[in-house]
């Protein structure tokens, strides 16, 4: 399959969408503390995304049934909201929010801490965030895709971490998951050619230990380290402009447009 360039006013779909996502993400923060369940978190950004006419995208989803993706801990990403797992002080929490708003996606997550976090716990979110940065800088037209995981896993590895290599980042836009693959270990000038108008994520699970996932065998979605050791990830949707890239899930300008 090819990847698609997309057309100026799909683009612009697909930033609406992609501010909705991140958007999401920002109105439940209020909500995450020690106490409350990972189904609450789901509800409230279930509720924000259709009072803001979009649909969560991961909603009946090669047939996962929640509107969000919530990944405690040693879950490195899938985790799906229940009632039983209830947050607590230090935890690390990612949620992960695809939205389609007017036919249009956009994919975007973050770690949340709870209470009080520890050190160690933190310096994984700090280098994970570094990680996703150095992928984003490697974007703009020309360069390869592979050039995004290798500036990735040099910054993992300097910090003794690992990347998780059974998930992706993927094109996205007019279909949830496209393609490119975006791995996140890679070799320099590796993979397909980037042009302006592709979007796509970058998504980096950073492990502090092994690099290894394994699927829960009941539910079948929750990806979990195999040494119970911690796991963070970011993610953002880029577009590839004609002098660089664009974060079209920035809303907060932490990005500059290059
Ligand atoms: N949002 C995830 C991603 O970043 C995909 C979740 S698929 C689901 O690609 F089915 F688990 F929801
Ligand atoms: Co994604
Ligand atoms: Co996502």
């Amino acid at each position: 399959m090819a990847i698609i360039i997309k057309t100026k006013e799909q683009i612009e779909g697909i930033r609406k969408s992609c501010v909705l996502a991140r958007n999401t993400l920002k109105h439940i923060a209020q909500f995450i503390e020690a106490g409350v369940t990972t189904e609450f978190i789901d509800k409230k950004a279930g509720e924000y995304i259709s009072s803001h006419g979009g649909i969560p995208a991961t909603l009946n989803y090669k047939g996962y049934k929640h509107g969000s993706c919530i990944s405690v801990n040693d879950v490195v990403c899938h985790g799906i909201p229940n009632s039983k797992t209830i947050l607590k002080d230090g935890d690390i929490v990612n949620v992960d929010i695809a939205t389609i708003l007017n036919g249009f996606f956009g994919d975007t997550c973050l770690m949340y801490e709870v209470g009080t976090v520890g050190e160690r716990a933190k310096k994984l979110l700090r280098i994970t965030r570094e990680c996703l940065d150095v992928g984003i800088k490697e974007c703009k037209p020309g360069n390869k895709f592979g050039n995004i995981g290798f500036a990735i896993a040099g910054v993992a590895k300097r910090h003794g971490y690992s990347v998780v290599y059974q998930f992706c980042g993927h094109g996205v836009g007019l279909k949830f998951h496209e393609d490119p693959e975006v791995n996140h270990i890679d070799e320099r000038n590796a993979g397909p050619v980037m042009k302006p108008g592709m979007t796509f994520t970058i998504e980096p699970m950073i492990n502090e230990g092994k690099a290894r996932v394994k699927i829960d065998k009941h539910d079948k979605w929750t990806a979990r380290t195999i040494d119970g050791k911690l796991s963070a990830q970011y993610e953002h949707t880029i577009l590839i402009t004609e002098s660089g890239a664009e974060v079209l899930t920035d809303v907060d300008e932490e990005y500059q447009k290059t």
